[in-house]
């Protein structure tokens, strides 16, 4: 079953009252099937966050199109978009979003609030999240009381607690340490292996390995894609391989740490 196509995709910033006209995405076409986890990688400035904008309807495309769920998302207007965004798709962004007032379980809880799903339900579905990302013990804490890595798994379990259709992620481990970063990385092949659907920007090879598929963008143009086998360590250096084609920087952090 197909979650998410992306027709054609072109964006094109500014070329209005005299501003100078930025092609940022030029016909992208991919598409994801359920239970896929694919990454996103390519230099800076590429449109990496610009494609994800496109698809988290953040923002609208120049040309081309988006269909997530059988729906085609430039139909949606006003509340209807609202809503399709609140139910059918979760996000997990580089600096957490918790809210600091509060507890980890509420701030999972939230889009099951919003859903008006029955208290029990709840309770017993953000309990299920927790514990499958590791969190169980943090639950009635604040966000400033636990790790970084512990807020991102529960801005992760916030990511799903509603059974999206698909879960963003723009540079999630962004501003993770490597052990922290390798943990959410468990955790959302976890997700994965329940038949989430993820699609992931970042610009890390470690990071990136635990994806299944990989995009490459360069210059706003689909550069190459690569598959996984069964070996991540052949995988992280597939990727390296396809990062110094399009010569990426990899830096040092990232090696040796497989
Ligand atoms: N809101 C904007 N207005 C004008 N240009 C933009 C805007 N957002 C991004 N760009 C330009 O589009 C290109 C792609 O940017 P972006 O998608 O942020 O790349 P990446 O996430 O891969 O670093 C860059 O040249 C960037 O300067
Ligand atoms: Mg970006």
């Amino acid at each position: 079953m197909v979650i998410l196509e992306a027709t054609r995709l072109g964006k094109i910033y500014g070329g209005k009252a005299g501003k100078p006209a930025t092609q940022a995405l030029e016909n992208v076409s991919f598409s994801l099937k359920k239970g896929e986890f694919v990454g996103i990688m390519g230099p800076s400035g590429s449109g990496k966050t610009t494609l994800l904008n496109l698809i988290s309807t953040i923002d609208r495309p120049t040309t081309g199109k988006v269909i997530i769920n059988n729906q085609d998302i430039s139909a949606l207007k006003g509340e209807q978009l609202a809503s399709f965004r609140r139910k059918e798709l979760g996000f997990i962004f580089q600096d957490f979003n918790l809210l600091d007032t509060l507890t980890i379980e509420e701030n999972i809880a939230l889009p099951l609030v919003i859903g008006k799903v029955p208290y029990k339900v709840l309770t017993k579905k953000v309990s299920e999240v927790a514990k499958a990302l590791g969190i169980s013990e943090v639950l009635p804490k604040y966000p400033y009381e636990v790790s970084g890595g512990e807020q991102q798994r529960a801005a992760a379990a916030r990511a799903i607690v509603h059974d999206p259709a698909l879960i963003l992620a723009d540079e999630p481990t962004g501003n993770l340490d490597s052990k922290s970063s390798k943990d959410l990385m468990e955790a959302l092949k976890g997700l994965n292996l329940n038949q989430s659907t993820i699609l992931m920007v970042t610009h890390d090879p470690f990071v990136a390995s635990y994806c299944q598929r990989i995009l490459f963008i360069h210059d706003g143009k689909l550069y190459t894609q690569i598959q996984s086998g069964d070996n991540r360590q052949a995988f992280f250096q597939q990727i390296l391989d396809v990062l110094s084609m399009l010569g990426g920087s990899v830096s040092e952090l990232t090696k040796n740490r497989l």
